[in-house]
């Protein structure tokens, strides 16, 4: 019987077949998840990453709340075209610590991975509250609004919590003082070296513009202005990690 016959065995009995196909995918599944149980981290650490401010961390809930993830992903792929327009591609670890990832694929808008440090607070606020004063042909929607909420800041330190309880490596230190760098992190008048020291990088300042009060902008812009900045690309090296 040659093998072309045996393996007509397989084709015409349907039971043999399913059990055989069975047998392979199970082989090959195997074959790809296993390794995985070995590994401590699938991820590469990168030097730079933390986790997020308190307030940036609000900032975020504020931008999956109001959906921006629906026009805007924060995924730069390592092709020219994307690595000239936005920087350098983005890396696993640049988003290790997001909870969910916004990596996405919908471009209505531009990719934001990297827009941090690219406008000043003072454009953000202005193009966040009236996108067609700054981009006249924009289509974004307006979130004048923010402006004007304040934030809620109650929950700072359950949400940082749940966090941890994720795998975000906040300290007792960084739970116990979440409400207090909260604050610290919209006054640009505070004494931020505490700050500092728990997120090194972390932008202080008076995000929306109004000293007043701590709104939902401050922490929307706030988050905005880190996006990518953390790991420094002038120093990283993709073959041999750093240099
Ligand atoms: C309906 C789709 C849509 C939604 C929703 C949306 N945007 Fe946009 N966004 C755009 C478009 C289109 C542009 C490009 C034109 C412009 O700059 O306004 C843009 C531009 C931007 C830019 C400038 C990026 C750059 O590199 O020039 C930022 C920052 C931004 N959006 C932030 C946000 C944030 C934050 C939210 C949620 C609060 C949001 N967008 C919601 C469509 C959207």
């Amino acid at each position: 019987m040659s093998l072309l016959d045996k393996h007509q065995i397989l084709e015409k009995n349907a039971t043999l077949l399913l059990v055989g196909s069975l047998l392979v995918v199970t082989v090959g599944g195997i074959v790809e998840i296993a390794p995985l149980f070995y590994l401590e981290n699938t991820i590469e650490k990168v030097e730079g990453m933390r986790p997020y401010t308190p307030l940036e961390l609000t900032g975020r809930n504020i931008y999956i709340r109001e959906g921006c993830y629906t026009c805007h992903s924060q995924m730069i792929r390592p092709f020219r075209d994307e690595v000239e327009r936005y920087g350098n591609y983005s890396l696993a670890a640049e988003s290790m610590y997001d909870h969910p990832f916004q990596w996405g694929s919908k471009r209505t808008g531009p990719d934001l991975a990297r827009v941090g440090g690219r406008y000043s607070n003072e454009w953000h606020v202005q193009h966040l509250a009236d996108p067609r004063s700054v981009v006249p042909e924009s289509i974004m929607p307006s979130y004048a609004f923010l402006k004007s909420a304040p934030l809620d800041i109650k929950n700072i330190q359950a949400n940082l919590v749940a966090n941890v309880k994720v795998g975000v490596p906040y300290s007792d230190e960084m739970l116990a003082n979440a409400e207090a760098d909260l604050k610290a992190q919209a006054n640009p008048d505070a004494d931020t070296s505490d700050l500092q020291a728990r997120y090194p990088k972390a932008v202080v300042g008076d995000f929306d513009g109004n000293p007043k009060a701590v709104t939902e902008m401050d922490a929307l812009v706030a988050y905005l202005q880190m996006l990518g900045t953390l790991v420094d690309f002038s120093t990283y090296d993709e073959a041999a990690g750093y240099r």
